[in-house]
């Protein structure tokens, strides 16, 4: 597939391979539609690049839809993400957030990172992605995000939540993915699958925990697997 990029910000041109055939650039003169593209392409590259089964594990396509918006929204520059993998959800930011913004990117798997780096590249988007191959959080820049998404270790969320707190500004949001954990947290313990009850606990302490957090006003979205959304209040 090859297309040229004449859309909007993206002037770039575009080369990217997907199989046989040719799509007419044109196509792609909608913002909306080319970005779609762009998130659909990075969600199966995982699978098509040899990353296999694990593809699934980036963010669902109608909670990333609706945090876009939120993005645009809030007018966010600067950005924190833990948790990248291949780069969906980064990818996602990027697009949503305007050409001097900067996104933060943590997580410790570069290899996952650079599977998909020739889709954030073609996009045009890789200067404003600062990625740190680390499982640490930034100890400076105190209240300098707008916008945080949070989507690795279950068992950390509460001790991230507290940690963003102070580096997210007030008015700014906090993002956590699989809140829902499969549905699973409406379940008695005794049905849980064996696989997801460590997580389950850890999901659900910090559903308990986030519901009654007074620096936060939290919205649970049952988009794709759960997004909890908190605005940070003081
Ligand atoms: C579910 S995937 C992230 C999917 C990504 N948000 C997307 O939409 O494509 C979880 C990622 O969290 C990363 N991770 C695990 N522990 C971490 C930690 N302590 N700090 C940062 N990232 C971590 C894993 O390496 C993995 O790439």
């Amino acid at each position: 597939m090859v297309v040229g990029g004449s859309n909007g910000g993206f002037s770039q041109r575009l080369e990217v391979r997907l199989g046989k055939g040719s799509v007419d650039p044109r196509l792609f003169s909608n913002d909306g539609v080319f970005q779609r593209w762009l998130e659909c392409l990075m969600r199966f590259n995982g699978r098509n690049l040899g990353v296999g089964l694990r593809y699934f594990m980036s963010t669902a396509p109608d909670a990333a839809q609706l945090m876009g918006m939120l993005l645009k929204l809030l007018h966010a520059k600067k950005t924190i993400e833990i948790g990248v993998y291949t780069g969906y959800s980064l990818l996602l930011t990027a697009l949503s957030t305007p050409h001097d913004a900067m996104s933060l990117a943590i997580d410790p798997d570069r290899e996952a990172y650079e599977i998909g780096l020739p889709i954030i590249q073609k996009a045009g988007v890789e200067h404003k992605i600062n990625f740190i191959e680390s499982q640490a959080l930034p100890k400076e820049n105190e209240g300098s995000f707008d916008f945080a998404f949070v989507d690795a270790d279950k068992d950390n969320y509460l001790n991230y939540h507290e940690r963003l707190l102070k580096l997210v500004k007030v008015g700014g949001l906090i993002v956590f993915d699989n809140t829902l954990w499969g549905g699973t947290v409406v379940q008695p313990e005794e049905t849980v699958p064996r696989l997801r009850k460590e997580t389950w606990r850890s999901i659900i302490e910090f559903n308990k925990s986030i519901s009654t957090d007074q620096r936060v006003e939290i919205s649970l979205a049952p988009l794709g697997d759960g997004i909890t959304i908190c605005r940070r209040i003081s």
